[in-house]
């Protein structure tokens, strides 16, 4: 076991393995690169701000030289921008597959905002975002050809991750109305309805 700051995690190789990770420049996301990257695997990161991505490639850098780590611009509140990261990381990987795909990136807006689409932002965030552009990645997931060498039991198909929280057991109801925008006295509460279609939105990919 090898241990990241206050977790510990087993030591896979993932070398010739392609992770996309969405919200990989900070929290979480920042540290799955990381682990990741140690792992050998080839980890492309999508966010919004080009210093942070820049930045965050930089760190994992500093700590391991030899790390395939990269970054391109995402922003799951737009679906444009959806579409050209997903593009671009069509384009870099060629005929390789997306082996982990990490739906990291999320909100907990402090106040009611839409999309660039006019959705409501965390729905647009956490669920659609990450819908698009898991159909777009579509035809590089999936399963896979044994590779030699691969380790007994190891994954031959895609590994989607979404990440989610607890929040919407502190709603008092989930509907599809995830357009939903709360009691105007309450603002915490605006968010938790639309974070019930994290859960939803998980998809299985086909095997
Ligand atoms: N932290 C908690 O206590 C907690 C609790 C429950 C659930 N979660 C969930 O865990 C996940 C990670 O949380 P965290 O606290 O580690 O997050 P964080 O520190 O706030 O980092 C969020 C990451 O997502 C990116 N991001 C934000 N909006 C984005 C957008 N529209 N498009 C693309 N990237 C975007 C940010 O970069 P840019 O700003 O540059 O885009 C950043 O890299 C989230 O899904 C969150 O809902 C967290």
């Amino acid at each position: 076991m090898r241990r990241v700051g206050t977790f510990e995690h087993p030591r896979v190789d993932l070398s010739g393995r392609v992770a996309v990770v969405t919200g990989g420049s900070g929290g979480m996301g920042l540290e799955a690169c990381r682990a990741l990257a140690e792992m050998g695997a080839r980890v492309i990161l999508g966010a919004r701000h080009d210093k942070s991505r820049e930045a965050a490639c930089q760190a994992i850098l500093k700590d391991h030289p030899t790390a395939a780590v990269e970054h391109a611009a995402l922003d799951l509140a737009d679906l444009a921008s959806v579409r050209t990261f997903a593009d671009e990381v069509l384009a870099r990987i060629g005929d390789t597959r997306v082996h982990i795909f990490l739906q990291n990136a999320g909100l907990w807006p402090k106040k009611y905002a839409r999309s660039a689409q006019g959705h409501e932002i965390t729905f647009a965030t956490n669920v659609l975002g990450h819908f698009a552009l898991t159909r777009y990645l579509m035809p590089r997931l999936g399963p896979w050809e044994t590779a030699p060498g691969t380790q007994e039991g190891a994954p031959q198909t895609t590994r989607v991750v979404v990440v989610t929280g607890d929040i919407y057991h502190q709603t008092d109801s989930c509907t599809p109305d995830f357009e939903w925008q709360g009691d105007p006295a309450c603002v915490g509460s605006r968010p938790q309805r639309p974070t019930c279609g994290t859960p939803l939105e998980t998809v299985r990919v086909p095997d």
